[in-house]
């Protein structure tokens, strides 16, 4: 039964009715549906529309569809309804008769869609706060193991100064902070209820919004009727701030790939998301973190797809904006798996520290250090710059590390240089020196990680 049948005297053809329907994707709208129609007959009773009997039994057979719905969500995708609003109803109906068909006054499915979707993007918003928040404990605790694990860190994918492996953990632990920051945002200005805008011009029962907003959780009601049903700001927004984590997950994805694979030999990721090869027998391949990688593209793809949709639709309702839910729940659903994958790849890893170490110590990673020891003999930077670079091509002909060369080939470079330089030379000293705040020192990543600590602390205690 469709639910504007008596200005028709055609049934619709089953080719347009399958392309129409949205049920087969926007079941999974069911639950804020019905808490949607329960807080709408509130309203309803409140301005003499139903009588406090029928407002209750339609709460209680909205209910009672709830339970089944959470027990087997699957059941609505045997109706042939055409969307989660005219698949409540007919329940509904169905269970109380008649008095089901009164639950629609002043309310049109352009508000009752908004609202739904609003409500399920917060749900959906809270489970991704909690999902980022324990992927950045979890980094914040591999990186408190990691404080004297060495790794080389990189420029333009060259060895360019050491690291440790402490310190790239917080490096993906403060793009996580951001996408949780971005993400709050988000989440608080999406905090706003359209309910109560009818089709677009308003509902013509005096009902008060405000409470009605803050009945469903919702901060305040939506100001604009005709803004109310047709925006999905917060359906870009959501994807755009998903897009960016993706982003940052398909980075830490690709460090780890290459940190895993045999030419670095870095980590060994567990056999838990590792996989093997039909042909060759000693493969051990990062499948998690190579889907994590690609799947960053399809997340793109659904936010503009999305930008597209709603570039230049006129006020108010469009049907185009019914394209709005596939890519989101694709979206969302794949931010949230990448970040419990991403999670997972750090459960069971293995960090071979000697081969860490050894890398290094080699590709001349010490030698802004030998630069810098030069600036403090009195020699001006741009000129110690040259003569390291020269000591640099020296060593590599040689085929031995800065440090592997003996005093009397060190004086050839530079007379001021002295028996000193060789502690200078040490990894430990490449690391201790960076001892401004943000730098790899021992002292600033025990700093960072406990105020990494402190902070993800405290978000607890205000959710
Ligand atoms: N299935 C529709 C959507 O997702 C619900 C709103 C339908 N409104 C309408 N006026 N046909 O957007």
């Amino acid at each position: 039964m469709a639910l504007w049948g008596g200005r028709f005297s055609q049934a619709a053809d089953t080719r347009f009715k399958q392309f129409n329907d949205s049920l087969r994707f926007d079941y999974r709208l069911a639950e804020q549906d019905i808490v949607g129609s329960i807080a709408w007959s509130k309203a309803l009773r409140s301005v003499g529309v139903l009588s406090e009997q029928e407002q209750q039994r339609l709460e209680l057979a909205l209910n009672e569809i709830k339970l089944a719905v959470m027990e087997d969500p699957e059941q609505i995708l045997r109706s042939d309804a055409e969307d989660i609003h005219s698949w409540v109803e007919q329940q509904l109906i169905a269970k109380v008769g008649d008095l089901g068909k009164k639950l629609h006054t002043g309310r049109s499915r352009n508000d009752q869609v908004a609202t739904d979707l609003k409500l399920w993007c917060r749900q959906q918003g809270q489970q991704l706060l909690l999902a980022l928040d324990k992927l950045q404990n979890q980094m914040v605790q591999v990186a408190a193991e990691n404080q004297t694990t060495v790794l080389p860190g990189y420029t333009h994918l060259q060895r360019a100064q050491p690291v440790t492996f402490a310190h790239w953990c917080l490096a993906y632990v403060e793009m996580f902070e951001r996408d949780y920051s971005r993400l709050s945002d988000a989440l608080n200005r999406l905090d706003t209820c359209p309910l109560g805008s009818g089709a677009l011009a308003g509902t013509a029962y005096p009902i008060d919004r405000e409470a009605l907003a803050h009945s469903l959780g919702f901060r305040r009601a939506t100001r604009n009727s005709l803004d109310s049903v047709s925006d999905r700001d917060h359906v870009m927004e959501l994807m755009s701030v998903a897009s960016v984590s993706m982003l940052h997950l398909s980075r830490m994805a690709e460090d780890l790939i290459f940190y895993n694979s045999g030419e670095s030999g870095f980590v060994e990721l567990a056999d838990t998301v590792t996989s093997g090869s039909s042909l060759m027998p000693q493969k051990k391949n990062p499948d998690a973190l190579e889907l994590i990688r690609g799947k960053t593209g399809r997340v793109y793809g659904a936010m503009s797809a999305m930008m597209m949709t709603v570039k230049a639709l006129p006020l108010a309702y469009n049907k185009d904006m019914q394209e709005d839910k596939e890519g989101l729940f694709d979206a969302l659903d794949t931010w949230f798996d990448c970040i419990e994958m991403a999670a997972l790849c750090f459960d069971g890893i293995k960090i071979n520290k000697e081969r860490t170490l050894e890398a290094a110590m080699q590709g001349y990673s010490n030698a802004t250090e030998l630069a810098d020891y030069l600036v403090a003999k009195g020699i001006p930077f741009r000129e110690a710059h040259h003569i390291v670079g020269v000591a640099v091509v020296a060593a590599i002909e040689k085929g031995c590390a800065l440090e592997e060369m003996s005093l009397e080939e060190m004086k050839q470079f530079s007379s001021v240089i002295d028996e000193d330089v060789y502690p200078i030379l040490t990894i430990e000293s490449c690391l201790e020196k960076r001892c401004a705040l943000g730098g790899v020192a021992p002292n600033q990543v025990e700093y960072a990680i406990s105020q990494a600590e402190k902070r993800l602390e405290k978000r607890y205690s205000r959710v």
